[in-house]
């Protein structure tokens, strides 16, 4: 009896060592993109970002029932001028996509800031080079990472990014990516600001694992009121119904658009300042609109921002009364449970 139990024993042992890899930890299985936020820190270089480095970020972000994150890096200020990406900041990035998805928490990289690139004048080089070597130094992470290509492109402060332009960037890029890692999920982004409008005129280009990315702080007078940074600090003004029904003009055009092409979006920025130049009620309302038209619509949204001030998460003074704002995740996960 014993010797077929220790037998069994050691059977369990060799089959669980085998599946889990040297008895190394097995990778975390990571669900598709549902419900994430973003961490604005590393693209802007004036923003504190520690908060990033810590694991207490991700436990409570997965914790708090949400499936990814989106990181937005403007990569530009970590790589030299041939797009090779400085040791340091690869291992901080490697060591803060590990922490993510340890905890079941995809991450997208984001490259945001170089919304007004120049092809023309050959920025596309480098633009291209920064993503090549990006596929190269996480080859070996699969379902962890998606790689969003950039973030609210357009035509502006002497940039050629035109629908068209912008697509053909776009597919070069994809390309150049997939030569590398040819499973990695690819978000690509709209002209205009990933602007749902631009839709209409919009054709997916023909590659597996690609989704859309889509934006919407609608209307902007009243998600970005009361902020110096927003030039907006006379601006104070309460929810209306108008403004709910503009928002929700917006999401059916992304809605049809998925149920007509059966092509993937996302929405991966929406928000509204919470910094208490709107009453915690409009707030919720404004969010609830949202994420409820989402998950009717099976829509996957990643909210701008976890701190700062659309933050869904304050950090107290040296960690004091630090918590999530209540009424802010209410209206992101609570009420669609
Ligand atoms: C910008 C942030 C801004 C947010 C809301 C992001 O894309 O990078 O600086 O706070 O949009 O406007």
């Amino acid at each position: 009896m014993f010797k077929h139990l220790f037998f069994v024993l050691i059977v369990i042992c060799l089959v669980s060592f085998t599946i889990s890899g040297c008895g190394e930890k097995a990778e975390v299985a990571l669900s598709p993109l549902g419900k994430g936020i973003n961490l604005s820190a590393l693209e802007d270089g004036e923003k504190s970002d520690s908060y990033l480095d810590k694991e207490k970020t991700y436990k409570n972000i997965a914790k708090s029932g949400f499936d990814h994150i989106r990181l937005p890096v403007d990569f530009r200020n970590y790589s030299d001028g041939g797009g090779e990406l400085d040791e340091k900041f690869l291992s901080r990035l490697e060591a803060i996509i590990k922490m993510a998805n340890a905890e079941g928490l995809t991450v997208i990289l984001d490259f945001h800031g170089w919304y007004n690139l120049n092809v023309g004048n050959g920025d596309d080089e480098l633009f291209i080079s920064i993503w090549k070597n990006l596929a190269e130094s996480f080859k070996n992470i699969d379902s962890g990472i998606v790689f969003e290509l950039i973030n609210e492109p357009h035509t502006t402060e002497g940039g050629d990014l035109d629908a068209e332009t912008l697509m053909e960037l776009q597919c070069k890029t994809i390309e150049e990516i997939r030569r590398i890692s040819p499973e990695r999920t690819v978000i690509i982004a709209l002209a205009e600001w990933n602007g749902p409008w631009m839709l209409k005129d919009f054709e997916m280009p023909d590659y597996d694992n690609i989704i859309v990315a889509l934006h919407t702080y609608e209307p902007l007078e009243f998600t970005h009121q009361g902020q110096k940074w927003a030039g907006t600090d006379d601006v104070h003004m309460p929810l209306t119904e108008d403004m709910l029904e503009g928002l929700t003009g917006q999401l059916e055009l992304i809605a049809d658009y998925k149920k007509q092409s059966g092509n993937e979006v996302i929405l991966s920025e929406f928000g509204v300042v919470t910094n208490g130049a709107i009453s915690e009620s409009d707030v919720e309302k404004y969010l609830s609109c949202i994420t409820s038209f989402a998950e009717k619509n099976d829509i996957p949204w990643t909210y701008w921002e976890y701190n700062g001030s659309f933050g869904a998460y304050k950090e107290g003074f040296w960690g004091m009364r630090s918590g999530w704002q209540e009424n802010v995740l209410n209206a992101l996960i609570k009420a669609e449970e």
